[in-house]
């Protein structure tokens, strides 16, 4: 959500900035901007993607300086427009020339804005940025850095901000508190960025910076520092991302490349951690907490969106195979509710990211009141692989696409094998659990298999794309990914659908069954077939299209549905790892088809940094 980047050093600025922005545009892209210092404050921002802001200052002289700041922007406050987006400045009278880029939110800015107000600042934007930028400006008297230092100290809320100053030209401040931002470290050059898309290019050595730290860089120096002024060591580490993994190849798109990549990241995830013979899954990241885990009472899963249906899942999966009980819910709502913890609770924090700011929060508070916090997060270094006790890392690859698509089968193959290792500690048999961890192995190609329906998905999706209500149902272990299906129209193709039990369906939203009206049903063959096949004839009999996905072999259920995505046949609690992907093709084609940009749905970012 909202990308920053930010460069010191000795090339020409403007040509990396934007190039980093390119790479960061999957956070946010509502509008664009930048500043070079270069003899002066040079300025250009517009509403729009970061291809306009390229347009308008491509040929632009006064943007060759070799220090600058650029924003990509998912507007909080104040509509996507040319004068809210970033960077904002100082008050202009006062002639420091400051610019800031900002991504979080300013919780306190009314109070600021007031204060400012009363001494003298007039605002040109809606956004709390700019209030904090003209805080800035308050402050200054000379020393760039120590301004930050002393308007940080006044607001309240999230950040992650790059700042410089036109009396200052060899000198960038950065700093964060919640909202993430690193600092890669190359030869008489750094590049300070959201995340480690926009630095892998230009070098593999960065410092996560910690929340509450400032950074103060010259292009062949760096001091990190607290909001207190007391001087703090960063520790360096090595970017696992390398560039080809981030490159769309022959792909159209970030979204169609990830899910063909999810069987190759299955493997990665799977990799050296399974032990099928014996029953064994190794999980580093809980080595050192197996007594702790093995008193577990509860477990709660958290995440948002997507992450939480992979929650979902876990739930059901921990029940099922581990007898602990378990439920999901959305960070959001778990953290607000003053959540109950007692002892032997386990706190599992599933996210893609790792910053999505509610999910954060949740942990945050669920390990405030003891409980003890996992992580199943895909970024190495996130915040939340940082905040919680342990974790499990998914090793899907960098995910661009906002859509996500490999990262939930990542969250749920690794809350099987945290299952089956929690279950192992209590009442799974080795017998038990070596044929699950059997069959988990198979799915990557068992994936490939489904993949390969591709161009029938499409044609099936062609006859209902113009259809602007769709239902789609599922039950147990596959209520979660119907929703996730649902989810996936609704963000790339913008079509109305409720995803929901089987069922739930005669409870209300049979009511919305008309003649022709697309329902997909998650029917494969498991505990619960006879009673989702009634759900179909309920279906049927009100006129609705029934577009099911069901097992290899099952070819009774053509008779009842018009249209069928077949699926190889898995244990009930693997289902989702191959059920899902249909309907993941079944979205994209509908927004390829309504000719929207799938890798940038409208309204949507993919790292949501702000509660
Ligand atoms: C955003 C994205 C979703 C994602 C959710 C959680 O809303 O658009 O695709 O599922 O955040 O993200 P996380 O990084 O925590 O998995």
């Amino acid at each position: 959500m909202c990308g920053i980047v930010a460069y010191i050093g000795e090339k020409p600025a403007r040509d990396l900035l934007l190039e980093g922005l390119k790479r960061l545009e999957y956070r946010g892209y509502d509008s664009a901007g930048i500043a070079v210092l270069n003899g002066g404050l040079h300025q250009a921002k517009t509403a729009g993607r970061v291809r306009v802001l390229e347009e308008q200052i491509e040929t632009d002289d006064s943007f060759n300086g070799s220090l600058g700041i650029a924003h990509t922007r998912w507007a909080t406050h104040g509509e996507p427009s040319d004068r809210n987006a970033h960077p904002h400045g100082d008050q202009p009278d006062t002639g420091h020339g400051i610019a800031l880029v900002h991504n979080g939110i300013i919780e306190n800015h009314t109070t600021l804005r007031t204060y400012l107000s009363d001494h003298g600042h007039t605002f040109q934007s809606d956004t709390d940025t700019e209030v904090l930028a003209h805080l800035v400006g308050h402050f200054y008297q000379g020393d760039l850095e120590s301004a930050v230092r002393q308007a940080l100290n006044e607001v309240t809320g999230a950040y992650a901000i790059a700042v410089v100053c036109a009396n200052e030209p060899g000198v960038l401040v950065v700093a964060r508190k919640g909202s993430p931002l690193m600092i890669g470290v190359g030869s008489d050059e750094y590049i300070v960025a959201s995340d480690a898309s926009a630095i892998v290019a230009h070098t593999n050595r960065a410092i996560e910076l910690e929340d509450d730290t400032i950074a103060r860089l010259t292009k062949d120096n760096f001091r990190t520092s607290t909001l207190e002024n007391v001087t703090v060591t960063p520790q360096m580490r090595e970017l696992e991302v390398d560039l080809q993994q981030i490159e769309l190849g022959d792909y159209p798109h970030y979204m169609l490349k990830e899910i063909y990549e999810q069987p190759q990241a299955i493997e990665q995830c799977l990799k050296g951690r399974l032990s099928p013979h014996e029953g064994r899954v190794v999980l580093g990241g809980l080595a050192e907490y197996v007594r702790e885990l093995g008193r577990a009472h509860r477990v709660i899963f958290l995440g948002q969106g997507t992450a939480l249906h992979a929650g979902m899942i876990g739930s059901y999966l921990v029940e099922e195979l581990a007898k602990i009980p378990s439920r999901a819910d959305f960070a959001s709502e778990f953290r607000y509710r003053n959540p109950i913890m007692e002892e032997g609770t386990v706190v599992v924090a599933i996210s893609q990211s790792g910053e999505t700011a509610d999910t954060h929060a949740a942990l945050r508070e669920a390990s405030r009141k003891g409980a003890m916090t996992l992580g199943l997060v895909n970024v190495v270094g996130s915040t939340i692989t940082r905040e919680s006790d342990a974790g499990v890392y998914l090793r899907v690859g960098p995910e661009i696409g906002v859509a996500s698509t490999k990262a939930f089968v990542g969250q749920v193959a690794a809350a099987v094998m945290l299952a089956a290792w929690l279950g192992r500690r209590r009442f799974l048999s080795p017998t038990e659990a070596s044929s699950i961890l059997e069959h988990l192995n198979t799915v990557p190609d068992l994936m490939r298999k489904v993949l390969q329906q591709e161009s029938h998905i499409a044609e099936v999706v062609a006859k209902y794309v113009q259809r602007e209500n769709w239902l789609f149902l599922g039950r147990g272990v596959n209520y979660p990914v119907a929703m996730e299906g649902a989810l996936k129209l609704k963000e790339i193709s913008y079509i109305h659908a409720e995803g929901m039990p089987a069922a739930e369906m005669k409870h209300g939203p049979i009511a919305l069954i008309d003649k022709g009206m697309p329902v997909v049903v998650v029917a494969t063959r498991n505990s619960q077939y006879d009673k989702v096949l009634s759900n179909i004839e309920e279906v049927r009999s009100r006129g609705g299209h029934v577009i099911a996905v069901a097992t290899e072999g099952d070819e009774s259920i053509r008779r009842i549905c018009e249209d069928v995505f077949y699926v190889p046949d898995l244990p009930e609690p693997l289902q989702p790892l191959l059920t899902v992907v249909p309907l993941q093709l079944l979205a994209y084609h509908a927004a390829v088809l309504r000719g929207h940009d799938v890798d940038k749905p409208r309204n949507l970012a993919k790292s949501v940094t702000v509660e």
